[in-house]
């Protein structure tokens, strides 16, 4: 039997595909052109129309087809195969995959089930309409989300769907009827129902809600053939463009929350479902965004439920901060209390991962005596050992200060004896490189600042170099002191050192003092000059790629074949000047 690669292989011709993005040219038996992997400028990449293969006598680069895709656009074995198939109209019923087309009749059903409760819920005077309108919810949103009814009759859904002649055994597998004694009645009764859709388009289960406070309260799709529960995150289908528009989620745990942010305007919602989050659904968000801000309940479920949410975020590389809120249950109820601008400022403020796992080291712990000190410290050295040196290097030097400890023994506390190492003063241009890995600041100015404002101290020529980069001085003191040495600066290039000093005062003062004092470049200026101007447009050309690749996933889930393109191709272009700047 033919696997579906092969299929696949065997019908859509490479030819065509690569030549969508990259101009290819007959030569001989071949096809060649410009890679698309590295920077070159005369054609290495070869494409063989007979093996249905590429390679790049460049770079190495080689693969079929379905490795083109994945790498040109970011996708999975899978992903890649499923699109090339569905793009030339391969059905995909053979093999060990559970296709889109093999699972199309349940997705149909279940739709048809969406527009049976949205139906319900349109018509006139019914309870769960009067009960969604009492929560505030307006019509337009409550049709964005596709919001139903399942009416109290024990057997509305099945006769609908018996009558059209629909097997109840489908209807039982999807989890729409359940059966007893061998008579089947619907599952759903009496409820608000949210359909869940994928970011597909495809709704693939329900969530319903009582309308009272009878129990239990959510009544769910159980897994079927299309429904993991694990592999979901609720309204992604509506919500993912703000998400990577804002680079940033908002992850809430249930239905009402997300309807209700994003009726109050927070668009960039998504809910992991009253489910303790999982690799999956954090794995998916991240296709999307890596900044996720957790907004579970408040009360100790929902604290517990963040607190393991935390570190699956964190495994899966997003950077995770974590809200609270304070006189409200959850995100509906704080933003119907206190209004949109409220909750952005809760979500602003939110605490890093690492902020709030020290908070919570904090708790209970008596900082006026040593005994209460000495816990805290433990704990706190527990929160950063997880962090790299230069990431733990601002957090110790605020513990120090709260916990009334040197430096040095917190780092020792955190990583022995052997880690005090961590303390040790960083050259150039090394340490360029770790700041570039996303060190946070210090009041003492970024390792880049200090290197650039020493630049300019050396010779006033760097000065006007530097100008172009002046967006890097993030730190008060730094750019203070970049200001002043550009207005001092005469037309032969000279500072004149005292009146710098005079111009500045505190702390922007002490900085110049500790820059002088402690970054030497030894007479590697020029050098450390090129290493800094290179992370600059490495972090500048990443940033982009990143930013295009979540716009990718966006374009791809909505099958917009002419922007995948362009996006590709852009994609391409930045990642093959990445490779340029890092061969420098
Ligand atoms: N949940 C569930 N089954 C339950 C209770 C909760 O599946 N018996 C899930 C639902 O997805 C729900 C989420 O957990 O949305 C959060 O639960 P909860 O905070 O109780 O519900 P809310 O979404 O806040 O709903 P409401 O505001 O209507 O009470
Ligand atoms: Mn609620």
């Amino acid at each position: 039997m033919m696997n579906i690669a092969d299929e696949i292989k065997g019908r859509c011709n490479i030819v065509d595909v690569i030549g969508r993005l990259v101009p290819l040219k007959k030569a001989g038996a071949h096809y060649k052109g410009l890679c698309p992997f590295h920077n070159e400028k005369t054609p290495s990449f070869t494409v063989s129309e007979e093996k249905q293969r590429f390679i790049c006598y460049g770079c190495g680069a080689a693969g079929d087809v379905i490795s083109f895709v994945q790498r040109t656009q970011n996708l999975s074995f899978l992903e890649a195969a499923e699109k090339l198939a569905e793009e030339y109209g391969i059905e995909w019923n053979r093999g060990a995959f559970d296709t889109e087309s093999k699972r199309s009749a349940y997705y149909e059903i279940n739709r048809e089930a969406a527009t049976f409760f949205y139906r319900a819920f349109r018509s006139a005077r019914n309870p769960a309409l009067s009960y969604m309108a009492g929560r505030g919810l307006d019509d337009a949103v409550l049709k964005k989300f596709g919001v139903g009814y399942a009416d109290g009759e024990w057997d509305s859904l099945y006769r609908h769907f018996t009558d059209k002649g629909v097997d109840e055994k489908l209807l039982l597998e999807l989890g729409l009827v359940s059966s007893s004694k061998g008579r089947c009645y619907d599952k759903y009764r009496n409820r608000v129902m949210f359909p869940i859709i994928n970011t597909r388009g495809k709704v693939v289960g329900f969530g319903g809600r009582v309308l009272d406070d009878a129990l239990p309260k959510y009544l769910n799709s159980s897994d079927s053939r299309i429904f993991k529960k694990k592999d979901n995150l609720y309204a992604l289908h509506v919500t993912r463009q703000e998400i990577a528009k804002e680079d940033c989620a908002i992850l809430c745990e249930g239905y009402m929350d997300v309807i209700s942010l994003y009726r109050h305007g927070v668009r960039n919602v998504t809910a992991s479902l009253g489910t303790a989050l999982t690799a999956e659904q954090a794995a998916m968000l991240k296709r999307y965004t890596e900044n996720a801000v957790l907004a579970y309940d408040s009360d100790q479920a929902g604290r517990a439920a963040a607190e393991r949410g935390m570190d699956i975020l964190r495994d899966a590389g997003c950077k995770v901060r974590v809200l609270r809120m304070t006189g409200a249950k959850d995100p509906d109820e704080y933003v119907k209390a206190y209004g949109r601008e409220a909750f952005l400022e809760l979500a602003a403020r939110a605490p890093s991962l690492t902020e709030y796992k020290l908070a919570a080291a904090r708790e209970h712990c008596d900082l006026s005596t040593t005994d209460g000190s000495l816990a805290f410290l433990k704990r706190a050295a527990a929160v950063l050992r997880d962090l790299s040196p230069v990431e733990a290097d601002v957090y110790i030097r605020k513990l120090a200060d709260e916990a009334h400890v040197s430096e040095g023994a917190i780092r020792r506390e955190v990583w022995g004896a052997d880690g005090a190492r961590a303390s040790a003063p960083v050259r150039a241009p090394s340490a360029v490189r770790r700041r570039a890995d996303g060190g946070d600041e210090s009041a003492g100015g970024t390792m880049l600042e200090r290197i650039f404002i020493r630049l300019m101290l050396l010779s006033g020529a760097y000065i006007d170099r530097i100008k172009p980069y002046e967006k890097a001085f993030s730190t008060p003191s730094a750019f203070k002191i970049y200001s002043a040495l550009t207005a001092l600066c005469a037309d032969d290039g000279e500072v004149d050192m005292r009146k710098l000093e005079d111009a500045l005062d505190g702390p922007d003062r002490a900085l110049l003092f500790d820059i002088r004092e402690k970054v030497q470049l030894a007479d590697k200026d020029e050098a450390v000059f090129a290493e800094c101007v290179k992370t600059l447009r490495l972090s500048a050309l990443t940033d982009r790629e990143r930013e295009i690749v979540r716009m990718l996933t966006v374009a791809n889930d909505e099958e917009n074949k002419e922007r995948v393109d362009t996006l590709t191709r852009e994609l391409i272009g930045i990642q093959r000047e990445i490779k340029e700047v890092k061969g420098r």
